[in-house]
């Protein structure tokens, strides 16, 4: 501020010589100067003040002279500002109704006041009907804007757009100021003046703001550095006749020479402040990212450390606010640093950021007036390490810019509710929502917007662990008021704005989760019969806000608090669930899950008693086929979507060696699938049919059918032998006594499971089979909640 002060002076002492020039200097600062109470008093202590500091300063060579110069000349510009705020006041009125009216299409285009009402109501019912009306409205704006033509083309002061019109005939009309302005400028021939779409972005902002100095500026130094990113020429002037036009054409009625006066008048300030910056970003973003990018790590600490070093000797008591770590501490410090060569790179995104960090800042409750120091120290640190004026122009300016940004953030955010939040009192929040009309009393609890983002007070308190303000904001929200047409009651509020609202209470402050649930219920005071209504408030619970089923009762099960869980809202809403819709899919979903258990018991332990044959066999082969396929195929697809879910979101636990695996397999039931899937595919490796597959023979039979008779003959012609040997004397051949065997080929049945390969595998499968069954039987076990006798007894 000293330094804007420093530099508004030097600027009149310079121009002091002549008339011209001074009397816009003074102009433009006697506009920045509108929302203040400027009054002769006011301007006597401040001349007063300067002069007493010159003369402290000069000593003796401040002479008579000099000092009633000096006095001259601070009279006159103070009287100038009393003069430009007098006498602007009614520019100022006239700049803000016809700004309204531009913008406030319906009411000076259309033809009637009667329409206007039909219009307004309209929109308040939404949806189609204001579709409708949307369009006849279009139709008349249509010939409200040709009867307006023809009368200016009478009076030889017709606008531009309103010429077009008349040609344009059944083109669509613009009918707000943007709309208008964009149209005229491609008429006129700016479409290409692309830099006049960031003015007009803001010029909204600029016009509302007109007698709010401190905005205004902040709107132009902002629209400055959006238009330092165009290479095309900036002539202000071109703005300024298509602004001209487009008001012309949307306040035809009022538009006078008082308006041209005093529109002309505003342009000509917002122009005169944007020239004083129009080239100057470029170059300070160049010498700052030079600036930026040399420093080594030795300065760059000596950076992160002063800047805090130096606020701290400018307002100890901003060190209450900093009490985080120096890691922390030298992160915000970088994080400031970057953001004065990002408001040059980037503005549009770095004025969002600064929005969105203002309202942290809110959260935090930091006081505005520390913010002046803060700037001043970081500016000092940054003087000590260049001798480069630009640069230190260059960091100062952006910094100023953000801050003022930030404060201003802060100011509109600060609401009663965010102060009360930062006291975390429950009295305190109550006295402060107090004075909130019915109507918005939820939305001041849940919602604090500035700009384009927004912040939850109702969130802040959890985020910062003032649990009795969210208490009480709670307990608020969920009071039914009522006046004599509505009811007021904020648990739709609530639900809408946060949908999340019992995953975050799950999560951070289970303590108020009761609090939340007393509030769904209403019981009457009038009892009936021993007997008084109650009324459960659950449809959030059930369903969310696009009518899917609310993960509510899969939070509140994660949380797994017993206490929450016997709440009388939380029982009727999954009863209400349970008996509804999840008992069914349940059961469907069990269903399957026993039928393949079943099969699984068939062919693993029920056929193997029956004797022999190929159509056991066949049965066994086609049961398995059914495991393997259906129920392995349906585990591991499972698995596999669960665990690439996993890894994409990058969700990970850590067992105790440090292996990471997919946070899924956390869960017992997941667990136990996965150990499933893996025994199901051991056994699917080690199948014994599938093995002795490989040397199933059709031809054995016959093979060994034909073994079998040589044996027998040979055996009957060694008896034969022995007989014409006399007595009893047993043959030996050269490959020694011939024993008759009885040939048991099992290659010659299809599905067999006893072959020699078979018979190891066998050694493998039986143990991993019977563990798959008893996991079969571990995941079967949630069917205990259909009997409350077996759930006890599992539980
Ligand atoms: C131009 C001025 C300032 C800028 C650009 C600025 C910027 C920042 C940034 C970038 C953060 C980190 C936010 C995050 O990542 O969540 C932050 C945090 C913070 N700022 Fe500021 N800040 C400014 C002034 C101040 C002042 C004057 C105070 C208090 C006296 C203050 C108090 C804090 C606190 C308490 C935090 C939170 C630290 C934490 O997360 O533990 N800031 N500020």
């Amino acid at each position: 501020m000293a330094i804007r002060i420093m530099v508004g002076i030097n600027n009149i002492v310079l121009a002091m010589r002549e008339a011209g020039p001074l009397k816009m200097i003074v102009e433009t600062l006697g506009f920045q100067h509108l929302d203040l109470e400027v009054t002769i008093p006011r301007v006597e202590v401040f001349r007063d003040a300067i002069v007493d500091f010159l003369e402290m300063e000069l000593g003796e060579r401040f002479s008579s002279k000099a000092r009633s110069g000096w006095r001259s000349i601070l009279n006159y510009v103070g009287g100038a500002y009393i003069y430009v705020r007098r006498e602007y006041a009614g520019r100022l009125k006239i700049i803000s109704s016809s700004w309204r009216t531009a913008n406030n299409k319906k009411k000076d285009i259309m033809d009637g006041e009667e329409d206007d009402e039909d219009v307004e109501a309209a929109e308040q019912d939404g949806g189609g009907e204001s579709g409708v009306s949307e369009t006849e409205q279009g139709e008349g704006k249509g010939q409200a804007g040709s009867k307006k033509a023809s009368s200016e083309a009478k009076n030889g002061n017709g606008s531009l757009a309103s010429g077009e019109m008349n040609k344009a005939g059944s083109m669509k009309v613009p009918t707000t100021f943007n709309e208008m302005f964009l149209f005229n400028g491609a008429v006129m021939g700016f479409g290409s003046s692309l830099w006049m779409q960031e003015v007009l972005g803001s010029f909204d902002a600029m016009v509302t703001n007109v007698a709010n100095s401190y905005r205004l500026q902040e709107e132009c130094d902002t629209v400055s550095l959006n238009i330092a990113k165009y290479s095309s020429t900036v002539n202000l002037s071109e703005f300024k006749a298509v602004m001209l036009a487009s008001l012309r054409s949307l306040v035809p009625t009022d538009w006078n020479s008082a308006h041209e006066v005093a529109w002309t008048w505003l342009w000509d300030n917002i122009a005169r402040m944007l020239k004083n910056l129009l080239g100057k970003p470029a170059v300070q973003e160049k010498a700052l990212g030079r600036f930026l990018m040399i420093l080594t790590e030795d300065s760059q600490n000596y950076l992160r450390r002063e800047i805090f070093k130096r606020f701290f000797a400018l307002a100890p008591k901003g060190q209450d606010y900093f009490k985080q770590s120096t890691t922390r501490l030298y992160f915000i410090a970088d994080k400031v640093t970057e953001m004065t060569l990002e408001m040059y790179r980037d503005p549009k995104k770095v004025v969002e950021d600064i929005s969105a960090l203002g309202l942290r800042h809110v959260g935090y409750g930091i006081p505005t007036e520390f913010f002046a120091p803060f700037v001043s120290g970081a500016c000092e640190v940054i003087s000590t390490m260049t001798t480069d004026a630009t640069v230190e122009d260059a960091y100062r300016w952006s910094l100023n810019l953000v801050s003022r940004i930030l404060v201003r953030t802060i100011n509109e955010g600060s609401t009663i509710v965010m102060k009360a939040i930062n006291t975390n009192n429950a009295k305190q929040l109550e006295k402060a929502v107090a004075c909130a009309p019915r109507g918005k009393r939820s939305m001041w609890l849940l919602d604090i917007t500035v700009g384009t983002q927004s912040i939850s007070p109702l969130y802040r308190s959890i985020e910062s662990g003032s649990l009795e303000s969210a208490k009480a904001m709670i307990r608020d929200l969920l009071i039914i008021r009522a006046d004599r047409d509505n009811y007021y009651y904020g648990a739709d509020d609530l639900f809408t704005r946060h949908p999340d609202v019992i995953k975050r209470l799950c999560a951070d402050a289970q303590a108020l989760l009761p609090g939340l649930f007393d509030g769904l219920i209403w019981r009457s005071r009038v009892t009936q019969d021993g007997q008084r209504r109650v009324n459960f408030y659950i449809k959030h619970l059930v369903q969310d806000a696009d009518g899917k089923f609310n993960k509510c009762l899969e939070w509140l099960c994660e949380a797994g608090g017993p206490e929450i869980m016997c709440h009388p809202v939380v029982e009727l809403f999954s009863d209400l669930v349970w008996d509804g819709i999840a008992n069914r899919f349940f059961m469907f979903g069990k269903c399957w899950f026993v039928f393949t258990l079943g099969l699984f018991i068939i062919s693993q332990s029920v056929l193997q008693h029956f004797p022999e044959s190929q159509g056991i066999r066949t049965s066994t082969m086609a049961i398995r086929c059914f495991i393997y396929f259906a129920s392995l195929g349906r585990l591991f697809h499972a698995q596999l979507s669960e665990a690439i879910g996993d890894c994409r979101a990058r969700r990970f636990i850590r067992l105790s060696g440090g292996i990471r695996i997919p946070a899924y397999l956390g869960m017992m039931k997941n667990a136990i699938s996965f150990a499933l899937m893996l025994c199901l595919m051991l056994m699917l490796a080690e199948e014994p049919i599938i093995w002795c597959a490989a040397t199933y023979d059709p031809d054995a039979a016959s093979k060994a059918a034909v073994a079998a008779a040589a044996a027998a003959a040979s055996r009957l012609a060694a008896s034969d032998a022995a007989d014409s040997g006399g007595g009893g004397t047993s043959v030996y051949s050269s490959a020694g006594p011939v024993v008759a065997k009885v040939v048991v080929n099992h290659n010659a049945n299809l599905f067999t499971q006893h072959c020699p390969d078979g018979a190891v595998n066998l050694q493998v499968y039986e143990p991993v089979s019977m563990v798959a069954m008893l996991l079969y039987w571990t995941l079967i076990l949630d069917l205990s909640v259909v009997s409350t006798r077996i759930s006890a007894f599992v539980l």
